[in-house]
């Protein structure tokens, strides 16, 4: 799958390569209202890895219903579309506005965004709220729901078995980890929000150890991410516990990534005479 905010809305990237060959495109996070984000500058790249603060600009649910959907259902690659919102009560009407759009196969509710005031990441920080969030948007959807988690918490075991029961088909994890950079010319922190979410290999063992540890805590399916450039990468978040893999940051670097990733599993599967990567998932587990 691609990672939300780092493949816009598939669009962007149908002309560069096969999309419809890939397992699922998760959307740009999408919220109630068009949100323009936060103030410039917010992208900083780090040593192995990226700085963002982009605030979650998104065109707003209604235009996605409008515009996006309909090229979405010509589509053989499920669209999975990341929701965000201030309160339970906005994640609820997503959902509902959601529930039966042709062109979309499931919801990702982002409980993890580091970079806007209200909502996002506070939801995911513990247990009971990232429950209430899940318990709102799996009573107003037929939609398969995944819930992304945060890794800035130190209890991310128990916020994925409350989100498990709670009602979800699967958890991602992670979203980015808070970070800074400062600018020391001017003596200023160099994105325009101070702080923002650092994602890219910079990240991959942070979130390989944190799909390792709540593969041990739930029985529902895990979606890997966080620094996955190759196949190899891929392969080890598989090993960890994961079921699928998200591509975001490499992106970037080479739009490919998400198929290039995709066909490295594939290489690696066959060099190791694997048929079904079932095989592979929890092995470094046992
Ligand atoms: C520029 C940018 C925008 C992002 N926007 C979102 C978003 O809207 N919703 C979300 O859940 N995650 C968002 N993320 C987090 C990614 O989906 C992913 O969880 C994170 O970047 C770690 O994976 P990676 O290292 O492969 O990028 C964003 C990441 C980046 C770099």
């Amino acid at each position: 799958m691609t990672a939300a905010g780092t493949f816009g809305y598939g669009t962007e990237y149908r002309h560069l390569f096969d999309i419809q060959k890939l397992g699922a495109i998760v959307c740009k996070g999408t919220t109630l209202e068009p949100r323009e984000g936060n103030p410039q500058p917010r992208l900083a790249e780090t040593a192995c890895g990226l700085l963002n603060s982009i605030g979650l600009q998104n065109i707003g649910v209604k235009a996605l219903i409008r515009e996006k959907a309909p090229i979405w259902a010509s589509w053989r690659v499920p669209v999975i579309v990341n929701i965000a919102g201030e309160t339970v009560d906005d994640y609820a009407q997503l959902a509902h506005q959601l529930e039966g759009v042709v062109g979309i196969s499931g919801l990702e509710v982002n409980i993890s965004c580091p970079n806007i005031k209200a909502g996002g990441a506070e939801f995911g920080a513990n247990p009971e709220s990232a429950a209430r969030v899940t318990a709102a948007v799996r009573a107003a959807t037929s939609l398969p729901v995944l819930v992304k988690l945060t890794p800035n918490t130190g209890e991310i075991a128990r916020i994925a078995a409350a989100v498990g029961e709670a009602g979800a088909d699967a958890i991602s994890l992670i979203n980015t980890v808070r970070g800074m950079a400062i600018d020391i010319t001017t003596r200023r922190p160099l994105l325009g929000n101070k702080t923002g979410g650092l994602s890219g290999p910079a990240i991959k063992p942070i979130a390989l150890a944190m799909v390792y540890e709540v593969a041990g805590a739930v029985d529902i399916p895990i979606i890997g991410c966080g620094g996955i450039t190759t196949g190899r990468d891929a392969i080890e978040f598989i090993m960890a516990g994961a079921s699928a893999v998200q591509v975001g940051t490499a992106s970037f670097a080479n739009p490919r990534a998400p198929l290039d990733v995709l066909e490295g599993i594939e290489e690696f599967m066959r060099k190791e005479g694997i048929e079904d990567i079932a095989e592979l998932i929890g092995a470094a587990r046992h």
